[in-house]
């Protein structure tokens, strides 16, 4: 098992390419199973997240290449539509091959996702859609069984913009006859670029970034290459990481409007923000001063993504914070941990209240998972001393390494073995 051993206390300078997003990667890369031509796809980022869906769709008999970091799909010869659980429950995405599977074959039988521990994660939302949709759904044995032979177009209203319920309703409907609407549809960023990906495939899909998406299904979907956005959360993360230790970055190939939220927050209170069409610059004193209320949200509002490293910046910001978690029901496993290292932060429901403090102090803590295991990292970066953080495979989950890019804008950071 490998952990970080971090050095705190040093600012950070330099610049930094953003690598793709995870959260558009995987629902594109389950959209491949829809199409039976060959896809590229560029810049392919080598998440553990990503790894564990090109298993799955090699699983199902995909072809897959990388290349220079062309990734290269073909799904032409796919021989199942079931996935067993050693694969779903590594990853969370393994519940859109399901919409994709319904796509492509009108049946799937795929085992219960896993994904991040920070609450139940249930899937209620993306099976009463499909439902909706005249899919026959069984829940048994830990698998969803669905038969599609009769499913058609029709409306649906979520109950919660739900990121993956859209994504995988969306997929689920392009090849499916007749107008499909999508209503209280998630507004993420990472759902426009899922739809300009069917869309260069040839679906007919418009509104995603709206509350509605509209699909008219087609017969068949041909072959492209796609170039997915950058990652706005690993973006955010290096962010704050700046505006806690101090210093001037520049981070390349993320979009600012997709972090519009943060950028308000911190802009002018904990640093300074300049943001260009594709690119973001922060410079910050590392002596940043408290947000106040934060509330996490769906977008446009403050990503859940980036609370626990939010939560790591209040700590050491002039003044108190209070944290609302309004998304996921157990999101603040990191608090313990950056108590450990002298934070002063009390959870009571879904908000966090944080004392900011003159200084952390390194020490030995673990990360539980992808997110808050960030958090832990970034604390380790401003803390006195050294800390180590446990947990390395969580963070791989989203970012393709984190120790090397940090380093390169002068962190001092290494990934030692246990
Ligand atoms: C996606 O998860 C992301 N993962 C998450 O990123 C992200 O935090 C989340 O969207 C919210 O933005 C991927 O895209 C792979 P949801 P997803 O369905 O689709 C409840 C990361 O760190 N809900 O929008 O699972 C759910 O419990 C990960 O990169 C239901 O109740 O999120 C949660 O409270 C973590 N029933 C809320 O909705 C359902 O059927 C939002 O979940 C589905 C969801």
């Amino acid at each position: 098992m490998s952990k970080f051993l971090i050095n705190g206390g040093k600012k950070l300078f330099g610049d930094l390419q953003i690598t793709a997003a995870k959260n558009a990667y995987l629902p594109i890369l389950a959209a491949c199973v829809l199409c039976e031509d060959k896809i590229t796809l560029h810049n392919y980022p080598y998440y553990s997240d990503t790894e564990s869906m090109c298993k799955i769709l090699s699983s199902l008999g995909a072809l897959i290449s990388c290349e220079n970091g062309d990734l290269t799909v073909d799904a032409s010869s796919l021989f199942s539509w079931g996935i067993k659980s050693e694969l779903a429950s590594q990853v969370r995405s393994s519940i859109f091959m399901l919409g994709a599977l319904l796509g492509r074959f009108k049946k799937a039988r795929v085992a219960y996702p896993g994904g991040c521990e920070i609450g139940a994660r249930p899937i209620d939302i993306h099976l009463a859609g499909f439902r909706k949709l005249g899919v026959v759904v069984e829940e048994k044995h830990g698998f969803i069984q669905c038969d599609a032979s009769n499913m058609h177009s029709g409306k649906i209203l979520l109950e919660f913009p739900s990121v993956g319920a859209t994504e995988s309703l969306m997929m689920a409907s392009v090849l499916t006859n007749g107008v499909t609407h999508i209503l209280n549809a998630a507004k993420e960023p990472e759902i426009v670029d899922l739809q300009n990906f069917l869309v260069k495939m040839g679906a007919k899909i418009w509104g995603a970034g709206t509350g509605e998406i509209i699909v008219e299904g087609v017969k068949k979907l041909k072959g492209c290459d796609y170039d997915p956005i950058k990652d706005r959360i690993i973006a955010g993360t290096y962010l704050i990481a700046t505006a806690m230790c101090g210093g001037d970055v520049t981070l390349y190939g993320v979009k600012p409007d997709h972090l519009g939220a943060l950028i308000d927050k911190l802009d002018k209170t904990a640093c300074n923000i300049e943001a260009k069409s594709d690119k973001i610059r922060v410079k910050a004193s590392g002596k940043p001063i408290a947000l106040g209320k934060i509330e996490t949200s769906v977008y446009p509002g403050l990503p859940t993504d980036l609370q626990a490293q939010i939560l790591a910046l209040s700590t050491i910001s002039e003044g108190s914070s209070m944290i609302c978690e309004n998304v996921f029901e157990s999101r603040f496993k990191h608090v313990p941990e950056l108590v450990k290292m002298g934070a002063d932060v009390h959870v009571k429901d879904r908000v966090a209240f944080v004392r900011g403090v003159k200084k952390l102090y390194g020490a030995s803590v673990t990360g539980m998972e992808l997110r808050g295991t960030a958090s832990l990292i970034l604390a380790g970066l401003v803390a006195e001393g050294y800390t180590t953080v446990s947990g390395a495979k969580h963070i791989d989950r989203g970012y393709a390494s984190i120790e090397k890019e940090l380093s390169l804008i002068g962190a001092d950071i290494k990934r030692v073995e246990d």
